[in-house]
C-alpha cells in the first residue's frame, strides 16, 4: 500500500522535501515526534489538499483507500498541517503519536529456544534479516533435498541474491503456484507471513488436505532485499529498491530506487506510476528496467511449470485484491476470482481473523499499473493472481509488532489454502 492519490502525482511538481528525496542518510533515520494520522477523505477538495500538503513536503502518504488516508506528519508541521485539516473540514485523528517509539516497539530481540537443533535462525517472533532467511531457506533444501530446493534466480544491485524455494513432492503433472514477500522493503509483516507459510509446507505437509500436498511451490520470501535490508539499516519506511537513478531524469538530483510493484510488464507506466525517481512510487525507465522484476519475469517464463496461481503479499489494509490493477476493469473470468477471493476471505475469518476487503485492485484500493499481479494474470495467464494486503488496517501501519506474525500467518495460510484449491483444479 502507499496511498490512495498517487495516481495524479506525476501532474503535479513533486516537492524535492520528502523522505526519499532527502539527501541520503548515512546512520539510522530518526522519526522521534513523526505522527501518524488518520484522515477521512470524502471528496476531492479534501484530495486536492492533502495533495498539496505533501506537494508542500509537510506530510508523506501512508496507506488508505479512497475514503480514507493514513499521512505522516513531520514534528515541525504538526501546527501547520492540523490548521489546514482543520480549515477544509478534514476530520482525522492521530494513530502514532511517537513513530520512533513504534519503531523501537515492534520488533523484539530474536530469541532461539534450542538454537543448536534447529540449523537455522528463524523464529515468527520477531523480524528477521534477509541472512536469517536465506538461511532457512538453505537448511530445507540441505535437509531435504527431495523436497525443497533453491534457486538463486538473480542478484540486486547491491549484490544480494534473489532467491525462491520450490517445495514439492516430484509428482507427475502438478500444478504451480507462485508465492512472494518482500517486494516492498518496509512491508515487514510478508516476508515473515511467506517464511511461515514455508515452515508449515516444510514441516506439515502431511496434516494438509491432498490438494495441498499435489502442487508444486516457488516462494520468493524477499524479492526486494536491498530495499529490505535498508529499511532494517537506515529508514524502516522505505518502500523501493536501491538502485540509484540517472541524476538527469529529476534536474540532476542524485534519487534512489524504482517501486518494483510499478515495474512490470502489463500496462507498464499507466495509472498511479510516477515518472519522478525521486517518488515513492517511480516505475522506472522501461518494464523490468530492475533485477529484481527482471530476475522473476525470467525465472517464471523460463521454468516449464504449469502455473494456476500467483499470490503477491503486502501490507497493509486487508485486502484481497485480484485484476486489474492499472485501470477500473475486470478480467472475463473475474467471476471465479472473485469467488475464491471471497472464500479466503471467509476462511480468514474463520481462522479467527479480521474482515479482509474484496474486490479487483483499481476501483477498490486505487489505480496502480506495472503490478506483478497484472502481469502474472495478462502475460503469463495464471488464471488466480492475487495481491493480498496483510494486516493491519492502519493502527500501527507497516509498523506492525512482531507479535502479530503468528496470527497474521494463520489467517494468510487459510486462504493460501482456498486459493491453492481452486488452482488444483483449474
Ligand atoms: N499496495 C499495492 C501497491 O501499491 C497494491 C497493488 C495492487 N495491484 C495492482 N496491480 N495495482 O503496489
Ligand atoms: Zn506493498
Amino acid at each position: 500500500v502507499v496511498s490512495s492519490i498517487t495516481e495524479d502525482s506525476e501532474n503535479f511538481v513533486q516537492s524535492r522535501k520528502t523522505r526519499d528525496a532527502l539527501e541520503e542518510p548515512t546512520s539510522k533515520v530518526n522519526y522521534t515526534g513523526n505522527q501518524i494520522w488518520k484522515t477521512k477523505l470524502i471528496n476531492d477538495q479534501h484530495k486536492k489538499v492533502i495533495m498539496s500538503l505533501r506537494n508542500q513536503g509537510l506530510i508523506q502518504t501512508w496507506g488508505g483507500n479512497r475514503t480514507s488516508l493514513d499521512i505522516l506528519v513531520n514534528p515541525i508541521n504538526l501546527n501547520e498541517v492540523a490548521d489546514t485539516l482543520r480549515n477544509n473540514d478534514i476530520l482525522y485523528n492521530i494513530i502514532i503519536d511517537n513513530l520512533q517509539q513504534a519503531i523501537e516497539d515492534e520488533n523484539p530481540p530474536i530469541t532461539h529456544d534450542n538454537e543448536d537443533r534447529q540449523g537455522h535462525r528463524m523464529t515468527w517472533n520477531s523480524y528477521h534479516r534477509t541472512s536469517d532467511i536465506w538461511g532457512f531457506i538453505d537448511y530445507l533444501a540441505q535437509t531435504f533435498p527431495d523436497f525443497c530446493k533453491v534457486f538463486t534466480i538473480g542478484q540486486t544491485h547491491e549484490k544480494r541474491d534473489i532467491k525462491v524455494l520450490k517445495i514439492s513432492n516430484g509428482k507427475v503433472g502438478n500444478k504451480a503456484v507462485w508465492i512472494d514477500g518482500g517486494m516492498h522493503a518496509r512491508e515487514w509483516i510478508s516476508p515473515a507471513v511467506v517464511t511461515y507459510i514455508i515452515n508449515q509446507l516444510v514441516y506439515n505437509l502431511d496434516n494438509e488436505p491432498d490438494y495441498m500436498q499435489n502442487i508444486d511451490y516457488y516462494i520468493a520470501p524477499v524479492m526486494n532485499p536491498d530495499g529490505y535490508e535498508y529499511s532494517h539499516t537506515i529508514d524502516r519506511i522505505w518502500r523501493k529498491n536501491r538502485r540509484p537513478n540517472d541524476p538527469t531524469l529529476s534536474g540532476f538530483k542524485l534519487c534512489y530506487g524504482t517501486d518494483l510493484n510499478r515495474n512490470f510488464g502489463y500496462k507498464w507506466g499507466l495509472g498511479g506510476t510516477s515518472k519522478d525517481p525521486c517518488d515513492v512510487t517511480y516505475g522506472g525507465t522501461r518494464p523490468f528496467s530492475e533485477l529484481e522484476s527482471k530476475a522473476m519475469k525470467e525465472f517464471i517464463q523460463g521454468t516449464a511449470a504449469n502455473w494456476k496461481a500467483y499470490i503477491s503479499f503486502h501490507s497493509y489494509g486487508q485486502y484481497i485484491l485480484y485484476p486489474w490493477g492499472y485501470a477500473s476493469a475486470v478480467t472475463t473470468d473475474y467471476k471465479d476470482l472473485q469467488n475464491v477471493a471471497h472464500k479466503a476471505g471467509a476462511a480468514i475469518r474463520a481462522a479467527g481473523g479480521p474482515t479482509y476487503t474484496i474486490g479487483p485492485a483499481a476501483s477498490t484500493l486505487y489505480p496502480a499499473a506495472g503490478g506483478s499481479d497484472d502481469w502474472a494474470k495478462g502475460v503469463v495467464r495464471m488464471k488466480y493472481s492475487y495481491t493480498i494486503e496483510l494486516r493491519d488496517d492502519g493502527r500501527y501501519g507497516f509498523v506492525l509488532p512482531a507479535s502479530y506474525i503468528q496470527v497474521t500467518s494463520k489467517e494468510a495460510l487459510a486462504a493460501v489454502r482456498v486459493i491453492v484449491e481452486a488452482a488444483s483444479q483449474a
